[in-house]
């Protein structure tokens, strides 16, 4: 008899998961899987889990008392935080559906110190390679693809139709918006965030922390913690603290 993670690789077809424990639980049967924000992000995540097929039910996690008990298109508002350790851990999943990076990263952290099941969201229209690695939490979303030796690492964003070329890693927390090319060998910084349909080309780096605007093309590297866009990149400001991230999401 297969282990729970043994077959959830298997449900995966080739798909190489980072790590050999990841997303245990999630396909026993009769298993929830837990959304946590239940804005419009945590919409998106709610479709993509749903045409993954692979849970038995969708509830979102929110800690604004006033969702609590409503219906998210068709989703239960079940508690918030506090109420999923409530919950026997081995009976459901968990993926954050928070855009913002750093509230992101937070969130994962508190996940894990509770010991709770992280799992990925990929829709089945995605395609990724055999030869792709793809850590935990991510959301890889319709028509996006993964190519050769490509590695997600963890709590990623690969939104509608983006393109990992091969080679190319995405680290921790980084988001790229719909349409984003990323050519190969290139190198995603941790929280990144690269705005619709912007490029990336071959072997280009860019650090962490920073900002790319839509519509961007990305042709040379760019340093850690600032905001650039166009086409040639220009650098417009640095990304501090208080950022606000209203501006992308
Ligand atoms: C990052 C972003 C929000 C910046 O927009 P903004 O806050 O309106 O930017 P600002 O008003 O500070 O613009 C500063 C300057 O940069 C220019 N600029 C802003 N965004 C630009 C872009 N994407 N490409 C080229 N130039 C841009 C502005 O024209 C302005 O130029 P100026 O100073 O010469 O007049 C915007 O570019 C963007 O990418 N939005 C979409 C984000 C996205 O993809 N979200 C995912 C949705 S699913």
């Amino acid at each position: 008899m297969m282990t729970k993670s043994e077959s959830y690789i298997a449900s995966l077809g080739d798909i190489n998961l980072i790590g050999s424990d990841l997303d245990t639980g999630a396909t026993t049967k009769g298993a929830t899987a837990y959304i946590i924000g239940a804005g419009a992000h945590g919409r998106v995540v709610l479709d993509v889990l749903r045409a993954e097929a692979k849970w038995a039910s969708f509830q979102f996690i929110d800690e604004n008392p006033d969702l609590l008990g409503t219906s998210i298109n068709g989703a239960l508002v079940a508690g918030n935080f506090q109420y999923l350790l409530q919950q026997d851990p081995s009976q459901f999943g968990v993926l954050p559906a928070i855009g913002h990076p750093h509230y992101r990263q937070r969130l994962v952290k508190r996940i894990e110190e509770s010991g709770l099941n992280l799992i990925n969201a990929i829709h089945p229209t995605a395609v990724i390679v055999s030869t792709a690695q793809i850590g935990k939490g991510n959301m890889i979303c319709a028509g996006a693809v993964i190519n050769s030796n490509a590695v997600i690492e963890c709590s990623v964003i690969v939104n509608t139709c983006a393109i990992v070329e091969h080679d190319t890693v995405v680290h921790d927390f980084a988001s790229l918006s719909p349409g984003v090319i990323a050519g190969g060998r290139v190198e995603v910084g941790h929280s990144v965030f690269v705005g619709m349909n912007s490029v990336i080309l071959q072997r280009v780096k860019i650090g962490n922390g920073t900002i790319i605007g839509a519509g961007s093309v990305v042709h040379k590297d760019v340093s850690a913690g600032v905001f650039a866009c166009g086409s040639p990149l220009r650098v417009l400001e640095k990304v501090t603290d208080d950022f606000d991230f209203g501006r992308i999401l």
